[in-house]
């Protein structure tokens, strides 16, 4: 069975794999009938090129950049790795919050430089405190929830939203969120109903000095507005995506206020082993004809 993947994947479940190519689908092939993809667009035109396509394996939990429809339309499986990478992206949803509130990279950049030359008394490396926090999450499944465990290990106190409403006490209306929180993180997928969420007008809600963390997608942001807000400088940020990565908005990259990583998140050796056993165990199956383990 032929396997297309738009990459290697790291890790030793890859080598279980028998007939797999790596290259682009940018030619029309009709011996393809998996596809692996890493967050790369799977839509019309490339469905066009591959019409002997029946399964699409995903090496990430986001598939955004699939169009599901088109091939539920045409009778093509789709699985993505979920569960797997939940620890690894709160970790670095972490990371950005204490990295962005204490002025991590900005106190790295200045010993570099060789400019450390005031009393550690002086200042003016004086952050926002993590302990006492309210930490508002947008998006409470399973990496939302994880990034909650962590932060209540920091002494914060988390709130969150989510698309169903709860009773909890701590679920708040994502505009009653937004006003209420020292640090936002968002942990939704990205869909039409999530594409510009936090728009102009909502993110005018946040308080002075907020830190906004996005380990999600950059499309759940007015990118724009976001980029207004930093260079104003009234709130700071730990960003991991963008909009449209690899680019990042010219105006972020001077700016002390905001953390920028290239879509880490999951970027541990350990974790992106673990997304790749997924992948090829749903692959092996499909080829064996047995159920896919994780499909959507
Ligand atoms: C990427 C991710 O898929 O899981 C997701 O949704 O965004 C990441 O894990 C991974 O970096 C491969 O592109």
């Amino acid at each position: 069975m032929r396997v297309l993947a738009t990459r290697r994947l790291p890790g030793e479940a890859w080598n279980e794999l028998r007939d797999v190519e790596v290259g682009t689908p940018d030619s029309r092939r009709d011996d393809v009938q998996v596809l692996i993809v890493a967050n790369e667009t799977v839509d019309e035109a490339v469905l066009d090129l591959l019409p002997s396509l029946r399964l699409v394996a995903n090496f990430g939990v986001g598939y955004d950049r699939i169009d599901v429809a088109a091939c539920r339309a045409r009778g093509i499986a789709i699985t993505n790795t979920p569960g797997v990478l939940d620890a690894a992206t709160a970790d670095l949803t972490l990371a950005l919050i204490l990295a962005a509130r204490r002025r991590l990279v900005e106190g790295d950049d200045l010993v570099r430089a060789g400019g450390w030359d005031m009393h550690w008394a002086d200042g003016p490396f004086l952050g926002r405190e993590v302990s006492g926090a309210t930490l508002g999450i947008i998006g409470f499944g399973r990496i939302g929830s994880a990034v909650a465990q962590r932060a209540r290990g920091f002494d914060m106190r988390v709130i969150f939203h989510r698309r169903t409403r709860s009773d909890d006490p701590a679920y708040r209306e994502l505009d009653d969120l937004l006003r209420e929180s020292d640090i936002v993180s968002l942990h939704t997928p990205l869909s039409t109903e999530t594409s510009g969420l936090l728009s102009r007008e909502r993110l005018a809600l946040l308080r002075d000095g907020t830190t906004l963390v996005n380990t999600a997608r950059g499309a759940i942001v007015d990118e724009d507005a976001l980029v207004d807000e930093l260079v104003s400088g009234r709130i700071t940020a730990g960003l991991d995506v963008f909009v449209n990565e690899p680019q990042v908005p010219e105006a972020l990259v001077g700016l002390p206020n905001v953390v920028l990583t290239p879509h880490i998140a999951s970027a541990t050796v350990e974790t992106r082993a673990a997304m790749t056993r997924i992948v090829v165990d749903n692959v092996l199956a499909f080829e064996r004809g047995e159920p896919l383990k994780t499909p959507l």
